[in-house]
C-alpha cells in the first residue's frame, strides 16, 4: 500500500530526480524489510535490559571465575552486559519469547581450560547446547543441572571429570545427546539412562563398574558406545528391541563374559557392532533370515582373550588434548553425520528452540566423524569410539 502510493507520488512529475525516487523507495523497502521479517528488538539486547542475559551474566561471571587455567584466554573477553558477544556463547530468540534473547549455547570444546563447574550454571535456564569437550574441567557436574530443562545436548567429553554417574542427567526432560566419555567417572551406571529417550549416549572410556541391565533394550539411541568399561553380565535379550532403531553398538574391552544373544540379529539398522576384547563365547546366531542387511563393520577380535588394555588402544595422554589448537572461529565446518544419524537427528531435535545457526551447528548426534561445534569428539587415529 505504502509503496504505491510513493511511487504514483513519484512517477508523474519527471521533474524530481530519478535517484531521489531510488532513495525514497530504498528507505521504504528497508522500513517494510523491518516490518515483515524478524521481529527487530528495540536496541541491543544485554545483560542490562534483558533478565534472562542477567542470569546468564551471572552464570557465566561464576564459571569466569571457577576457571583455574584459561591458556587460550578464551573467555578474556568475557566482560560487561553483552554476553551475547561473548566467546563460546551463542544467543538465540527464547523458545517462549521471540521478542526476547537468551543464551541458547555455549561451546568451549577445545579450550584447555582447566576448573570446577559451578552451580550457577544453573542459571543458563535455556541452554540447548552444552559442548564442553576437550577442557581439564575437574569434579563433578553441578547439583544444579536439572535446571537446564530445554537441553539438549551435554558434551563433557574428554575432561577430568570424576564422581559417581551424574544422576542429575536422568532429570533433564529434553536431553537427546549424551557424552560423558574419556573422563575419569566410576561406579554403577543407572539403569534408567537407558529408558530417556537419547539419540546417542557416549560412556565409554571411564571407570564405570556395571552389569548390563535388562531394560538396555529400552533405548532408543541410534549410538551406544560402552567401550572400555568394567561391565559384567550379559547383554541383555532386550537388545533386540532396538532393531528399528540401533546404528552403532560397540562394546568394545568391556569384560563382557557372556554368549551373544541372538536378538543381536535382529538389529536390521544395525551398521557398526564391535564387540572385541571380550570373553564372549558361542556364535553370533543371526536371526532366521538373517536381518543385519546394514551392518558394515562387525567386529570380534580377541573375543576369547582379555587383554585390558589392546594395542589399538590410545594411552591416554595421547587424547587428553587436541592435536593443534582449536580454531577460534566459532563455527566450524562439519562434516556430514551419517546419513541415518541426521534424518534422525532432524526428527529429534527441537528445531523452533535452536535457531537456524546453532541447529546447523547441531547436527553431529550419531556417528563417528562427527564433531561437535568445534570438534567434540577428542580427535584420535584409528578407530573413534
Ligand atoms: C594470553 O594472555 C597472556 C597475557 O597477556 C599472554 O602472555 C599469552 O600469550 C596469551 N595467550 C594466547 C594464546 O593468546
Amino acid at each position: 500500500m505504502a509503496m504505491h502510493g510513493m511511487r504514483k507520488k513519484a512517477s508523474p512529475s519527471p521533474s524530481p530526480s530519478p535517484a531521489a525516487a531510488v532513495v525514497m523507495a530504498l528507505v521504504l523497502s528497508s522500513a517494510v524489510a523491518a516490518v515483515c521479517g524478524q521481529p527487530q528488538p528495540a536496541g541491543k539486547q544485554t545483560a542490562a535490559n534483558n533478565p534472562r542475559l542477567q542470569r546468564a551474566y551471572v552464570a557465566l561471571q561464576a564459571l569466569k571465575r571457577a576457571i583455574t587455567e584459561d591458556p587460550k584466554n578464551l573467555t578474556r573477553g568475557w566482560c560487561g552486559p553483552d554476553v551475547c558477544a561473548y566467546f563460546g556463547v551463542f544467543c538465540a530468540p527464547a523458545p517462549d519469547d521471540p521478542h526476547a534473547l537468551t543464551v541458547a549455547g555455549l561451546d568451549l570444546n577445545h579450550g584447555d581450560l582447566a576448573g570446577t563447574f559451578p552451580e550457577e550454571l544453573g542459571l543458563l535456564s535455556d541452554l540447548a547446547l552444552l559442548h564442553l569437550n576437550s577442557n581439564r574441567f575437574a569434579g563433578g557436574l553441578p547439583e544444579s543441572l536439572p535446571k537446564l530443562h530445554l537441553l539438549h545436548e551435554l558434551d563433557v567429553s574428554n575432561n577430568r571429570l570424576s564422581g559417581g554417574f551424574p544422576q542429575h542427567i536422568l532429570c533433564l526432560p529434553n536431553v537427546k545427546y549424551v557424552d560423558l566419555r574419556f573422563n575419569n567417572m566410576c561406579g554403577p551406571v543407572p539403569p534408567a539412562i537407558f529408558d530417556k529417550p537419547l539419540d546417542a549416549l557416549f560412556l565409554n572410556d571411564n571407570h564405570f563398574d556395571f552389569e548390563l541391565p535388562e531394560n538396555l533394550g529400552n533405548s532408543p539411541a541410534s549410538v551406544v558406545v560402552l567401550a572400555n568399561l568394567r561391565l559384567r553380565g550379559c547383554i541383555p535379550q532386550s537388545v533386540g528391541r532396538m532393531a528399528g532403531t540401533l546404528n552403532e553398538l560397540v562394546i568394545l574391552n568391556a569384560g563382557l563374559r557372556s554368549c551373544i544373544p541372538q536378538e543381536v540379529g535382529w538389529l536390521r539398522e544395525l551398521t557398526v557392532l564391535d564387540l572385541s576384547f571380550n570373553q564372549l563365547q558361542g556364535h553370533l546366531r543371526a536371526a532366521q533370515p538373517p536381518q543385519l542387511h546394514l551392518l558394515v563393520q562387525l567386529l570380534l577380535h580377541g573375543a576369547a582373550a582379555l587383554p585390558r588394555h589392546p594395542p589399538h588402544r590410545r594411552p591416554p595422554e595421547l587424547h587428553r588434548r587436541p592435536p593443534r589448537p582449536a580454531p577460534r572461529r566459532p563455527v566450524p565446518r562439519l562434516p556430514p553425520p551419517p546419513a541415518a544419524a541426521l534424518r534422525r537427528a532432524r526428527l529429534l531435535r527441537p528445531a523452533a528452540l535452536l535457531g537456524g545457526q546453532l541447529l546447523d551447528r547441531a547436527r553431529r548426534v550419531g556417528g563417528r566423524g562427527r564433531e561437535t561445534a568445534g570438534a567434540a569428539r577428542p580427535r584420535r587415529r584409528g578407530r573413534d569410539l
